[in-house]
């Protein structure tokens, strides 16, 4: 599982991650995203809280990740669960199922960084690939004329969005503590992504896991 404040860089490590593990990688915030554009009931409800920057109601989330996490590819490939849980609740769902992660990575950025980081952030929509403006700006113009900018992607939204982190990472903690690693995701991503990959390998080493490290495209 990764976990961490808004824009503090969860999707773009998983994108790291993948590559180099092969995990399926699962983000609450994609999935919901998939259900507004769809212009589903949920998708409709959904909006409404994530405009907030609140989390959206257990009854959309909760269904929504437990069948993502169900289904074969990421059982048979692990999975990298990436902004779920965020509440209590949330964890208390997917222990009552016996799900745990092999290791919970909790990213650190300062208030200052996260809030420079969502509002130059734009999305690739024919790739899915994350992009910034000053520190990861797209590769061709082509790229550059259909990056797209999320709707929640204000310094408004940002800090209410934040609020709400913090009024919930403490209790997530606290259900994973033993297997949580804090890293330091103000440094550049190739940096972040080592402090990982060196927890990921360790761990694979040490657990001598078949999966969720089948390393397919380091
Ligand atoms: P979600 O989509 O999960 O948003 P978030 O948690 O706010 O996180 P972001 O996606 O904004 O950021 P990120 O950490 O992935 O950063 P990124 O890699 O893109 O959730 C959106 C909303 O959905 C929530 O507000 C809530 O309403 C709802 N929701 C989601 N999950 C829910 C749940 N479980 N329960 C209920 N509601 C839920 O990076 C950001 C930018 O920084 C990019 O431009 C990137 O290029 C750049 N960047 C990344 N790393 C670095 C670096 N090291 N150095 C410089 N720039 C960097």
């Amino acid at each position: 599982m990764i976990s961490g404040a808004p824009a503090s860089g969860k999707g773009t490590q998983c994108g790291l991650i993948i590559k180099k593990y092969g995990l399926v990688h699962i983000a609450a915030g994609d999935l919901l995203r998939a259900e507004v554009a769809a212009g589903s009931e949920n998708g409709k409800r959904a909006k409404e809280y994530m405009e907030k920057g609140q989390l959206v109601p257990n009854e959309i989330v909760v269904m929504m990740v437990k069948e993502r996490l169900l289904k074969s590819d990421s059982q048979e490939k692990g999975w990298l669960l990436d902004g779920y849980p965020r509440s209590l609740s949330q964890a208390m769902a997917l222990e009552e199922l016996g799900i745990r992660p092999e290791l919970f990575i909790l990213l650190e950025v300062s208030e200052e960084k996260l809030v420079e980081r969502v509002v130059g952030r734009r999305l690739d929509p024919v790739t899915g690939k994350i992009y910034h403006l000053s520190y990861s700006p797209p590769e061709t113009e082509e790229i550059a004329a259909r990056l797209t900018h999320r709707f929640d992607d204000t310094e408004e939204k940002v800090k209410l969005r934040l609020q709400t982190h913090h009024q919930n990472v403490k209790d997530v903690l606290s259900i994973y503590e033993d297997i949580t690693i804090k890293v330091d995701g103000n440094a550049s991503k190739e940096d972040v992504f080592a402090q990982i990959d060196s927890a990921v390998s360790g761990l694979v080493e040490q657990k001598g896991l078949q999966h969720p490290c089948v390393k397919y495209d380091a």
